[in-house]
């Protein structure tokens, strides 16, 4: 979204702690640990792209029906709680958490984002996150345009090849066959059209603290994220 259709005016006093970066950098794990240490609230952007794209499949709704697209994106009933020991996201009530972390759901997701139109109906519906005692959330633009004002904004960065093989070995795990070249393929294409868009694309706010998680731990990266936000917070 360009900076002159986008309403920056903000009047919040809650404070805010904003995540972006690439996918397979630890965003989300992180986002969802700092909420708990602070107890605040959490979201998760990119679930929300996610289960627009779950909505349109589901739904059966042609790719390039926008209309109905973007008034989907306006009143997506979803809602992010923790309970039955982890993050649910719940989409008219059903925790669909493990729907989402398909490539496919992925690969729409990202696609539906490059639109200027969904992307401003998504606006108002994250922005409204923003409760007290505070917000924390992750995503590719929460710290350039959805949160310019944000308390501390991180940007966590790591290289396709750490990345690809995070996820391969997450799959492995769980037990399916999947091939390292052709993640790394997906997550380069991915990173490409989410950095080279028109709107909103992925880049680091100037104000945000850059960290390279290439060769930290998760829970080295959480306990820097925990000095900077006992520093500003
Ligand atoms: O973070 P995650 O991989 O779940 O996001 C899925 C897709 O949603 C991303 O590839 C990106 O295209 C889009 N997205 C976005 N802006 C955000 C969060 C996610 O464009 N703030």
């Amino acid at each position: 979204m360009s900076s002159e259709n986008i309403d920056n005016t903000v009047s919040s006093n809650i404070p805010v702690i904003t995540i972006d970066g690439p996918s397979g950098t630890g965003k989300g794990t992180l986002g969802r640990q700092v909420a708990r240490y602070l107890n605040w609230h959490f979201l998760d952007s990119g679930a929300l792209y996610r289960i627009l794209a779950l909505a349109v499949l589901d739904r059966k709704i042609p790719q390039d029906d926008l209309h109905t697209i973007e008034a989907l994106a306006e009143k997506l009933p979803v809602e992010f709680e923790f309970g039955n020991d982890h993050w649910q996201v719940l989409f008219e009530g059903r925790d669909v958490v493990s729907e989402l972390h398909t490539e496919a759901i992925g690969h729409l997701a990202s696609q539906l984002a490059a639109n200027k139109e969904v992307r401003r109906a998504l606006l108002a519906r994250q922005r409204a996150f923003r409760e007290a005692p505070g917000l924390v959330t992750d995503g590719r633009d929460m710290g350039t345009v959805i949160f310019p004002d944000a308390t501390l904004k991180i940007y966590l960065y790591a290289s396709p090849e750490v990345r690809a093989e995070r996820r391969y070995r997450q799959l492995k795990a769980g037990g399916l066959d999947v091939k390292l070249s052709q993640i790394l393929q997906e997550l380069a294409a991915r990173d490409e059209r989410d950095s080279q868009r028109l709107i909103a694309p992925m880049v680091a706010a100037t104000d945000a603290v850059t960290i390279d998680t290439s060769d930290l731990t998760a829970d080295e990266v959480l306990a820097k994220v925990l000095e900077l936000v006992k520093e500003r917070v």
